[in-house]
């Protein structure tokens, strides 16, 4: 089989089949190709589109490009969850320990922020001591013993997803649904899961701008699972604002704190709450209403067991519990200053990537994958989209520990907030839901 003739298949429209995608992806990944030929093909998919199957013959190659976790040994079923990305996400941390705490045990590897959109290992590694390097057989042992473990990434997950995206990134072609969709579900393959709640994000903080966007993306995720034998569920969720308040490493480890003990913003909880039910539902196989597991999951919030739970984790990965469990002990900045609003009325923009890129400029996270961040700068978000506001109240509450980089977030910050002299509605947390099964109900 010749590469160039693969590529002339896709660029004249036709469907590969699966061998041709085999030895395409087996290529990239023992690098028998060259960049260019793999940028030509990336730019015929690009242009081209795949159907279910090409995405779904794709989606395996990748995930079977390197190693394919099986944690059958050490969990009755392996139920994941995956974020397209967003401004305040602390879900990770919160999520995992309500579902360990239900009895489901949990193992996730989660990935670094880049640019706007923050990441769980960052925030992880906010807690003084905690190791997200585990090795595998660390990894789980420490499942087994707790019914929980958080780490980053351990083993040679889908090679091909990382060689592709890096040129993808360089040549324009990240904006295609078959190579999104592949990309995010071989690394949950390759991973193990069996189960996986996606929430995919939509928004002006979000990958995918529109609703439309997000459900194409989101249907094609479900039908990926559905053939390659997972039970999966995506959540349409908003991004168009900040999730909840808190905006910076250690200030969302304190929200996921917050919350855990029971008191957070609404929409936080909700999204929190909702997302393990769906979790606890797909590991149960149940075709019960969701609303029974959701009950579940926050009751763990209500009687500490959820918070219990996340202690035991962060103790098992070497954290300083105390911290833990006196969050004013997480690293402070040294500067905290309020930024007012300048008009009274309600609140019509309140946008997620001006916030996060925000975050950024005080150091919060990375332009590049190789610089570092500061876990204690952050923002505190005041308002959401239709609350009201009185001239000079505080919008944001702003920690940083350099007074340029303060400035600059201050000008970026004249830029989230947009008024409106009439009423505006609050937006939703969830725009939808769309399963890979059919006898899921939904809700
Ligand atoms: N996240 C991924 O992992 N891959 C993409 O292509 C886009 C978002």
């Amino acid at each position: 089989m010749r590469v160039t003739e693969i590529i002339a298949h896709k660029r004249d429209g036709g469907a590969l089949t699966t061998s041709e995608i085999d030895f395409f992806i087996k290529s990239v990944t023992d690098g028998s190709i060259e960049d260019y030929q793999v940028s030509a093909w990336l730019m015929a998919v690009y242009l081209r589109g795949m159907n279910h199957r090409e995405t779904t013959d794709l989606t395996l190659a990748m995930a079977r490009s390197g190693d394919v976790l099986d944690l059958s040994d050490v969990l009755p079923i392996s139920v994941d969850k995956h974020s397209s990305g967003g401004v305040g996400d602390k879900t990770t941390l919160i999520v995992l320990p309500m579902v360990a705490a239900c009895g489901i045990p949990v193992a996730k590897m989660s990935g670094r922020g880049l640019g706007f959109s923050g990441g769980t290992l960052d925030k992880l590694e906010a807690i003084p001591g905690y190791r997200v390097t585990l090795s595998m057989a660390e990894f789980k042992a420490t499942v087994q013993q707790h019914g929980i473990v958080l780490a980053g990434q351990s083993g040679n997950l889908a090679p091909a997803d990382g060689k592709l995206y890096a040129l993808r990134d360089a040549t324009a072609t990240v904006q295609s649904l078959p190579l999104i969709a592949s990309s995010i579900m071989s690394k949950k393959i390759a991973a193990g899961a069996e189960a996986i709640v996606l929430d995919v994000k939509l928004g002006r903080g979000a990958f995918m701008k529109t609703e439309e966007e997000a459900r194409d993306l989101a249907k094609l995720m479900a039908e990926i699972g559905k053939l390659a034998g997972r039970r999966v569920v995506a959540l349409l969720s908003d991004m168009n604002q900040p999730l909840g308040a808190m905006v910076g490493n250690t200030l969302e480890v304190a929200e996921a704190i917050q919350l855990l003990h029971g008191s957070a913003p609404a929409d936080l909880y909700e999204h929190c709450v909702t997302v393990a039910g769906h979790m606890l539902r797909l590991a149960r196989r149940s075709n019960e209403p969701l609303e029974g597991f959701i009950e579940e999951a926050a009751a763990t919030l209500k009687d500490g067991r959820a918070f219990s739970k996340f202690r035991q984790m962060v103790a098992a990965q070497g954290g300083d519990v105390s911290v833990v469990e006196n969050p004013e002990r997480l690293a402070q900045a040294k500067i905290i200053e309020e930024y007012p609003a300048t008009q009274s009325g309600y609140v019509a923009v309140m946008d997620a990537e001006t916030v996060g890129v925000a975050s950024v400029d005080l150091g919060a996270g990375r332009e590049r994958k190789s610089d570092s961040i500061d876990h204690a700068v952050g923002l505190v978000v005041h308002k959401k989209v239709g609350d009201p506001v009185a001239t000079g109240e505080s919008l944001f509450t702003i920690h940083a520990n350099d007074s340029a980089k303060l400035e600059q977030a201050k000008q970026r910050l004249a830029n989230a907030v947009t008024y409106s002299a009439d009423p505006v509605p609050p937006l939703p947390t969830f725009y939808g839901t769309i399963s890979s099964d059919e006898t899921i109900q939904q809700p």
